[in-house]
């Protein structure tokens, strides 16, 4: 009986003995051949650890929200014109002045660590490849210097949870600025960390440091998400927005709109872009989906600036 208790104690209470639980990251890095994204997602489900996994695809309490972005977004249809006389489809574009291959961006993401060890900058090595943005969380697990070199020059967007130190905010932003980052991404629509019902039933901590918010204060490896955003300024307001333009001459993308009246202050703060998004469903469920209010979004930064097109892209 007294083993059994031993065992069951230790067990009970292993994440206050050693909160740095061993995290085995995929290693191989071998080339996969990729068809379809959804096959990278179920295999990608079987060589990451399931808590780690868990982080990354889940979403908040019933993931009702992060379903229905993919399922809206799928009822986004191609209505194709033909006898156009193009012979090589060409899917460029253009965002913020930087020339992409394509219209996608990846979006910033938290502790790639967890997918693989090349972590972040093994992801900007990717994207960087394939032509288009690399938007870098800073609760990343690689260091913003070494997804810069990874990056050999490629474009690449540094995106900001405010901390309530503001030494940190100018510190961080300069560091972004000075590693050639291409712009600042202000995210407003995380205040807190989301009720994750997966991270809750793994008792999920952050196996892995990260780097860029770590300090002597900060503790990132062996905490849960929400003691990381505990180290983030939660209340935001339109002067955030203009406090960081003054923080840096690079353009300030406000991100998480979710509605034309929040674009229309964003923007009134000094917002450069918006970025119109919902987190991935990651921190408030029974939510719209990103893509059904993109359009009543745009159609009333148009109304009040598009006379202005010379200034603003409409993506
Ligand atoms: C998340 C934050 C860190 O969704 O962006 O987990």
């Amino acid at each position: 009986l007294i083993v059994f208790l031993v065992v069951w104690l230790v067990l009970r209470f292993n994440r206050y003995i050693a909160p740095n639980y061993k995290y085995n990251a995929p290693i191989s890095d071998t080339d996969i051949a990729i068809v379809d994204i959804d096959d990278l997602e179920k295999n990608a489900a079987t060589v990451i650890p399931s808590a780690g996994f868990d982080y990354i695809y889940g979403g908040a309490e019933t993931e009702k929200t992060m379903a229905r972005n993919v399922q809206a977004f799928d009822c986004v249809d191609i209505y194709p014109r033909v006898l156009t006389g193009v012979d090589t489809p060409d899917i460029s574009t253009s965002i913020l002045g930087i020339n992409i291959s394509l219209p996608v961006i990846a979006a910033p993401a938290a502790a790639h660590g967890l997918a693989h060890v090349s972590a972040e900058a093994g992801s900007a090595h990717g994207v960087a490849a394939s032509g288009t943005i690399m938007s870098v969380s800073n609760y990343a697990s690689s260091s913003l210097k070494d997804i810069a070199a990874a990056g050999k020059g490629a474009p690449q967007w540094f995106q900001l949870y405010l901390s309530k130190d503001d030494a940190f905010n100018r510190q961080i932003i300069k560091q972004a600025e000075d590693l050639g980052y291409k712009a600042i991404i202000l995210t407003v629509d995380a205040p807190v960390g989301g009720n994750r019902y997966r991270d809750i039933k793994n008792d999920f901590k952050f196996p892995l440091e990260l780097p860029n918010v770590a300090k002597k204060t900060i503790k990132t490896k062996g905490q849960g998400i929400s003691n990381i955003f505990a180290a983030a300024q939660n209340k935001l307001t339109p002067f955030d927005v203009f406090r960081v333009k003054r923080m840096t001459k690079l353009p300030v993308i406000v991100k998480g709109i979710q509605q034309p009246d929040d674009a229309e202050i964003a923007i009134a703060a000094g917002a450069d872009a918006i970025w119109v998004s919902n987190h991935g469903g990651r921190v408030l469920d029974d939510t719209l989906a990103t893509i059904e209010v993109l359009e009543e979004i745009c159609d009333a930064v148009k109304a009040l600036y598009g006379e202005y097109e010379e200034l603003y892209e409409f993506i």
